[in-house]
């Protein structure tokens, strides 16, 4: 079995973090969302990875490399423009071949693993076989009609869906995908939708079964998804201290401190990870927050938030909450009179002031 990883798109709901960075980039306890995705799939035993990125730059597999260092061997399939998941699909045809594989979208994350989907899959004899997750707001996603038991269609975003789940960004397949994907015509929205490959499949009377998601899973789509996801794994993170933490500091709960960081009069309350070279003086960092490599915060208060690296937080009065901070971002109290906001935000940054 082969694992094929999306890693394109525009990102555009996550601007201006993805003006500067693919999204699948952005950490999440201090590590790139598509690490998460590559881990998942090496855990359940898949080290040939096929990751898809946007053909215009080499950002992922730069960054990513050959996947040597999760003992994987990763292929790169370029995409010229985001033109959907089925797309992203038929584009690996000649990767995959007559494997069977996952196909994982890069901005999914999800706890427990894959290995029981994957299980479950080839115990069902399907040709395709999708996640479920239960969900609030099914219309943000694709959406399953199910009668008896089966699933009868599947429909993109829908204004009136016809189930309360979501079809997570977790797919296994066999070859026929193939087939239904190359049939499709671009949706209302322009794209190659993977939920029509999905109803294809099922009019051809192929076999589309699927397992629901009883844990946690989240789409990182919309910056308080970061947050969420942030605060999930944290909260299963395994603590640290690697750093320093000085007499007058008090750091309790889950607490991971990168090598080089220092804690200094300081207050750490986790689950929290402070990544390498940091300084924390003067400070309280709270629950759920990552802050990262070389960032400094110094007489400021930071919960709830992702601080990416090289910011300086500086004298900020007012406790910073769910929040996020591109790199080398910095927040400082503003000195001499009059007292002002000054700004030096780039295109579709957000502020709040208090
Ligand atoms: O998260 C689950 C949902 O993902 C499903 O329920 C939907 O049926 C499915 O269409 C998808 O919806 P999204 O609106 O979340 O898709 P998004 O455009 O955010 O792209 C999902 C991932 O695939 C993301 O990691 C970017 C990548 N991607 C996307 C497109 C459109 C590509 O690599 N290439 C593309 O052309």
């Amino acid at each position: 079995m082969k694992a094929l990883i999306a890693s394109g798109g525009r990102g555009t709901r996550l601007r201006p973090i993805t003006h500067t960075r693919n999204k699948h980039l952005i950490p999440i306890a201090n590590k790139p969302i598509l690490f998460y995705a590559i881990e998942a799939a090496v855990d359940a035993g898949i080290t040939d990875i096929g990751i898809v990125h946007t053909a215009d730059s080499l950002e992922v597999p730069e960054y990513v490399g050959d996947g040597s260092r999760w003992g994987a061997r990763i292929t790169y399939i370029p995409q010229e423009t985001p033109g959907g998941l089925a797309q992203v699909v038929a584009l690996a045809e000649k990767y995959i071949g007559k494997d069977q594989f996952i196909f994982y979208l890069g901005d999914n994350m999800i706890v427990g693993g894959l290995r029981r989907f994957i299980d479950e899959f080839r115990a069902s004899g399907c040709n395709c076989f999708l996640t479920l997750a239960r969900v609030k707001d099914p219309e943000r996603f694709g959406v399953p009609e199910i009668r008896d038991g089966r699933i009868v269609r599947v429909d993109e975003k829908p204004q009136h869906p016809k189930s309360q789940f979501a079809v997570a960004g977790i797919y296994l397949y066999d070859h026929h995908i193939f087939d239904a994907v190359r049939s499709l015509k671009p949706s209302a929205r322009g794209e190659l939708e993977i939920s029509d490959a999905h109803t294809v499949l099922i009019e051809r009377g192929l076999k589309v079964g699927y397992t629901e998601i009883t844990g946690w899973w989240k789409d990182t789509g919309k910056p308080l998804d970061l947050l969420e996801a942030n605060r999930l794994i944290l909260d299963n993170m395994t603590p640290a201290i690697h750093g320093e933490v000085d007499r007058s500091s008090e750091v309790a709960g889950r607490v991971s401190i990168e090598e080089g960081a220092r804690i200094i009069n300081s207050r750490v309350r986790g689950p929290v990870i402070i990544g390498k070279g940091c300084v924390i003086e003067n400070s309280y960092i709270g629950p759920f927050t990552s802050i990262g490599d070389r960032t400094e915060v110094r007489n400021s208060e930071v919960e709830y938030s992702i601080v990416l690296r090289d910011c300086r937080i500086t004298d900020v009065g007012i406790r910073i909450e769910g929040s996020i901070l591109g790199n080398d971002v910095e927040v400082v109290m503003a000195t001499g009179k009059p007292r002002v906001h000054r700004f030096m935000i780039g295109d579709q940054s957000r502020v709040e002031v208090a």
